[in-house]
């Protein structure tokens, strides 16, 4: 997929708002721009650095941080306009902390730190410090860090800013040791944020304009990238008694739709694939259990788990990934209606299982039943693990942070845990007792879709899991980390795109031949 590099060529990329460029450490300025250097805590240069810098700069660095208190520690920042002697608009150094910090750099931090100091500028990094050498995964990891931070969503703002204060991209060219090393890696990096950055994209986006029409439209759109999209419309939905996933959608003014994507990278193509599925509420009112007005705006990204397994889709596709990989989402709107489902309805599921209804705001679990099922008897796929923003409960349980996972295999758990630990994107399992799946068990039909006041979070993943049966599958429940983010290095957009980077981690370090 990479296309051979000369050494002395510079590869301009851009991704929203951000161009990133390689070039040698040896390579000098034309002056313009800021030139960024990194120190740890004693703020000794590298051989690059200070060659880059000169002595002016050195000395220049010496005096002016023990003026202004710069200790080099981690995610802190030196700036100096006009630096006498050096060629440069600006001098920025960045501190990258203790020995024992510089040990185990977080990289994609770094580069969405480094990127936040030098936003709508040209800047030249200079990857060197002394001690360890940043291997090209870790520089394409301060690539991947830079262009998340730069990510903005601001397709509705029509107010123009005022002229000089117009907002620039950001040009980042990094001076490493191996440009052509990194740009391989780099390319693998560059599939992974768009997918992060489509996932955000789908779950900022407003209900009026995605519905679930208009989402399937979207998914199709990696066909460009030679993913087979099969979209399930209403007519199909109905055949394949998809009753669960009907009933939540008939109060909505809008049709559902099933996207189902394939990806099949592997060697070869017969063998099963991983699979993953995504809960696509495109907006939960609740329905007939409406709920309360205040924040009821957020539900627009109640389907931030399908935007995950889109986001996915599209970075396994763009890197190659050596896989087999089925991606499949429910789009659905909850609405209250005159036609919508009530509580006391009891639905037939695709399973043949019945489902008593006692609150319709319990809706993601109906959906994801008839997806899971259909993804389990029409593929056969080594694992599924499904997406969803499903419980408030889960915020309650793990806040905004982490993630909660249930399983029903401890060898697929560990490794999504793993993954999630490499990736910064954490999970943290919880139990799943037989309680959980008696507390859904139901008067009327086979199950009810609430299971009381209490584990609300587990009592949702039981009921998913009477519809896995022996599949090796793990639900992770999304709720507190896919939307309404907490502002990081890397994130400062609402919609997260929670998911792409620890589920593309998994497939890389599990999954690839
Ligand atoms: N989409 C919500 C869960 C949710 C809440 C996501 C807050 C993000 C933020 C889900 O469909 C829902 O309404 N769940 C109910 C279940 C209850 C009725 C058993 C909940 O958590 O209150
Ligand atoms: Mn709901
Ligand atoms: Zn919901």
């Amino acid at each position: 997929m990479a296309r051979g590099l000369d050494k002395s060529e510079s590869l301009t990329l851009m991704a929203d708002g951000l161009a990133l460029a390689f070039q040698p450490l040896s390579s000098k300025g034309d002056g313009s721009g800021d030139l960024v250097v990194f120190v740890g805590d004693d703020l000794a240069l590298g051989q690059a650095a200070n060659d880059a810098v000169g002595s002016d700069g050195a000395a220049l660095i010496a005096r002016a941080a023990a003026s202004e208190r710069f200790k080099g520690k981690a995610s802190s920042a030196l700036v100096l306009a006009q630096p006498a002697g050096v060629s440069a608009e600006r001098l920025v150094v960045i501190g990258l902390g203790s020995e024992k910090d510089r040990a185990k750099i977080d990289y994609l931090t770094l580069g969405g730190f480094t990127a936040g100091k030098v936003a709508g500028r040209a800047s030249h990094l200079v990857v060197d410090w002394p001690g360890i050498e940043a291997s090209p995964a870790d520089v394409a990891d301060i690539g991947l860090g830079a262009r998340l931070r730069s990510y903005k969503f601001e397709r509705y703002k029509t107010k123009k800013k005022p002229e000089g204060e117009e907002e620039r991209a950001t040009q980042l060219t990094l001076r490493v040791a191996d440009p052509s090393a990194v740009e391989a890696a780099d390319a693998s990096a560059r599939a992974v944020a768009d997918g992060v950055m489509l996932a955000r994209n789908l779950v900022n986006e407003p209900p009026n304009v995605l519905y679930p029409e208009e989402y399937a439209k979207r998914v199709s759109e990696l066909t460009q990238l030679g993913v087979e999209v099969e979209i399930l419309d209403l007519a199909k939905i109905r055949e394949l008694n998809m009753g669960a996933l009907l009933a939540v959608a008939q109060g909505s003014g809008r049709e559902p739709r099933v996207a189902i994507m394939r990806w099949n990278g592997a060697a070869d193509k017969s063998e099963p694939p991983v699979a993953f599925i995504g809960k696509g509420v495109i907006f939960d009112a609740g329905g007939i259990s409406i709920k309360s007005a205040g924040g009821m705006e957020d539900m627009k990204g109640d389907m931030g788990g399908s935007a995950a397994v889109v986001g996915l889709m599209h970075a396994l596709a763009a890197r190659g990934a050596k896989v087999n990989a089925v991606g499949a989402i429910g789009i659905v709107e909850n609405m209250p209606d005159g036609n919508a489902y009530r509580p006391s309805d009891i639905v037939t599921s695709m399973s043949g299982q019945t489902i008593e209804v006692i609150n319709t705001d319990a809706e993601g679990r109906l959906v994801l039943a008839d997806v899971l099922w259909h993804v389990r008897h029409a593929y056969q796929p080594k694992f599924m693990i499904d997406l969803a923003t499903l419980t408030g409960a889960i915020i309650v349980a793990l806040g905004q942070e982490i993630a909660g996972l249930f399983s029903n295999d401890d060898e697929l758990s560990a490794k999504i845990t793993a993954a999630g630990e490499a990736s910064g994107e954490a999970v943290w399992r919880m139990p799943l007792i037989p309680a959980f799946d008696k507390a859904i068990d139901s008067k009327f039909a086979d199950m009810k879709n609430t299971g009381g006041r209490h584990g609300g979070a587990a009592t949702a993943a039981a009921f998913l899991k009477r519809y896995v049966g022996d599949t090796p599958w793990a639900h992770l429940d999304i709720a507190g980390v896919a939307m309404s983010s907490t502002s990081s290095e890397i994130n400062k957009s609402w919609g997260a795109g929670w998911g792409v980077r620890l589920l593309d981690r998994l497939v890389r370090d599990s999954y690839e031949a």
